[in-house]
C-alpha cells in the first residue's frame, strides 16, 4: 500500500508537495516541522544559538528510525525520491565512479554508503559528521567503513583528499556556510555534489527556525544566483543540477535542488 501510495505521490508532484506541506504544517507530524521565518538579527542570533543542534543526543534514533523503512523499501527496488537523485548524480558523472574514493560531509548514521552499495557503485566511501553520537551510529551499523568527527567548516582533510565530495545537504545548517562550500571545493579532487540543497528565487536567502525530528534547529534557504556564484567562486563549475521539488508563489520560486560540480582547473 505504502508503494502504490508513494508510485501515486511520485506520478503527481503537486499532490506531493501539498503532502509534504500539510505534514509539515501539523506539531511533529512529520520530520519537519513548526517553521517559523527569522528576519534580520534574529536571523543571526538563532542560527548561531542553534549552530549545534544536531549534536543532540536523541536525534540518531530518531532519524534512523526513518532511514531503515526508506532503506527497506529501495533495497526492494522501489523509488526513494532522494535517494534516486543522488544515484542519478553519480550514475551522470562524466566519469565511471568504480574504484573512485567518496566522503559524505554530514553523513549522519552513514546510510548513503548503504544507498550506493545497494545502486553498485564500488566507490570507497567515507564519511564525517560534527555530531558525535551520530558517528558513533554509523560506526556501529558500518564498522568496516571510515567515518570522522568534523566540521564542515574546518575539515582535518588533505587538500584533494577525495575524488568526490558529497555536501551531503548539511549547509542549510551552517551560519558559516560560504566556509562549509570552500572546505567542500577544497578536499575534492574531482568533483563536489551538493545534495538536497533548499534555494529561493526572487527573494533574498531566507532563515527559518524549525523543529527537525522534534528538535529545534535553523534551516537556511540560498538565493539560487547567490549560491551559485559562491559555487564558482571556490573554484566549480555547476556541470548538472537535479530538482527535487520546485514551486512558485506570488512570483518567488522555492526548489530543492542536488548540484552536481567539477573543480575548474586553476
Ligand atoms: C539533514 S541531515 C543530512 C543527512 C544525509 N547526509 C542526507 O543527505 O540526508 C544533516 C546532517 O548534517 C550534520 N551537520 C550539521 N551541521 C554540521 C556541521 N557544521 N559540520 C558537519 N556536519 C554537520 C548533522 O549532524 C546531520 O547529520
Amino acid at each position: 500500500m505504502i508503494a502504490g501510495l508513494r508510485a501515486l505521490l511520485n506520478r503527481f508532484p503537486g499532490l506531493k508537495r501539498l503532502l509534504r506541506y500539510l505534514l509539515q504544517a501539523l506539531p511533529a507530524a512529520g520530520v519537519s516541522s513548526h517553521y517559523v521565518r527569522l528576519e534580520g538579527e534574529q536571523a543571526t542570533a538563532e542560527s548561531s544559538r542553534l549552530r549545534a543542534a544536531w549534536q543532540a543526543q536523541e536525534l540518531p534514533a530518531r532519524q534512523r528510525e526513518l532511514v531503515e523503512r526508506q532503506l527497506a523499501t529501495y533495497r526492494h527496488g522501489e523509488s526513494v525520491d532522494v535517494f534516486d537523485i543522488m544515484v542519478r548524480a553519480l550514475r551522470d558523472l562524466p566519469s565511471d565512479v568504480r574504484g573512485l574514493s567518496l566522503l559524505e560531509i554530514g553523513c549522519s548514521s552513514g546510510f548513503y554508503s548503504e544507498v550506493l552499495d545497494i545502486a553498485g557503485f564500488g566507490v570507497g566511501y567515507a564519511g564525517c559528521d560534527y555530531a558525535e553520537p551520530f558517528i558513533a551510529l554509523a560506526r556501529q551499523k558500518y564498522p568496516a567503513l571510515r567515518f570522522d568527527v568534523a566540521d564542515a567548516t574546518a575539515l582535518r582533510y588533505a587538500d584533494e583528499a577525495f575524488d568526490i565530495v558529497i555536501s551531503g545537504c548539511c549547509l542549510l545548517h551552517i551560519p558559516e556556510y560560504r566556509a562549509g562550500v570552500a572546505e567542500t571545493a577544497r578536499v575534492a579532487r574531482q568533483y563536489a555534489i551538493f545534495h538536497r540543497t533548499p534555494v529561493v528565487l526572487g527573494q533574498p536567502t531566507v532563515y527559518y527556525r524549525k523543529q527537525a525530528y522534534g528538535v529545534e534547529t535553523v534551516e537556511i534557504h540560498f538565493n539560487e544566483p547567490q549560491f551559485l556564484s559562491l559555487l564558482a567562486d571556490c573554484g566549480l563549475e555547476v556541470i548538472a543540477t537535479y530538482t527535487l521539488d520546485e514551486s512558485v508563489s506570488h512570483r518567488v520560486g522555492a526548489a530543492n535542488r542536488t548540484y552536481v560540480c567539477k573543480k575548474s582547473t586553476p
